[in-house]
């Protein structure tokens, strides 16, 4: 089963394919802070440490509020806007 990581404290959670991964990191109690949920305020930002390449593609809205960030690089995502397709770790910021 895939599971997502959480760097920060090196917890790991078994996930289902597709999971999201804001309800990932709100049901293992993870902290990282929520606002919009909609990919706009930046607020759940997060650094895709391994397995960048099992979450979901970023969309327009994403892409932008992360290039307003100056994060566009560096494997930077908003777990708000992240489905997970296979197992990754992520780090809070
Ligand atoms: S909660 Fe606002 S961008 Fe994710």
């Amino acid at each position: 089963m895939p599971k997502v990581k959480f760097q920060n404290t090196g917890e790991e959670e078994e996930i289902e394919l597709g999971a999201e991964l804001k309800e990932v990191t709100k049901d293992a109690g993870w902290p990282i802070a929520y606002g919009c949920e909609d990919g706009v305020c930046g607020t759940c930002i997060v650094k895709v440490v391994d397995g960048e390449e099992n979450l979901n593609p970023m969309e327009e809205t994403e892409k932008q509020t992360l290039g307003i960030m100056g994060l566009d690089e560096g494997g930077y995502r908003l777990a708000c806007q992240c489905k997970c397709n296979g197992s990754c770790t992520i780090e809070g910021m």
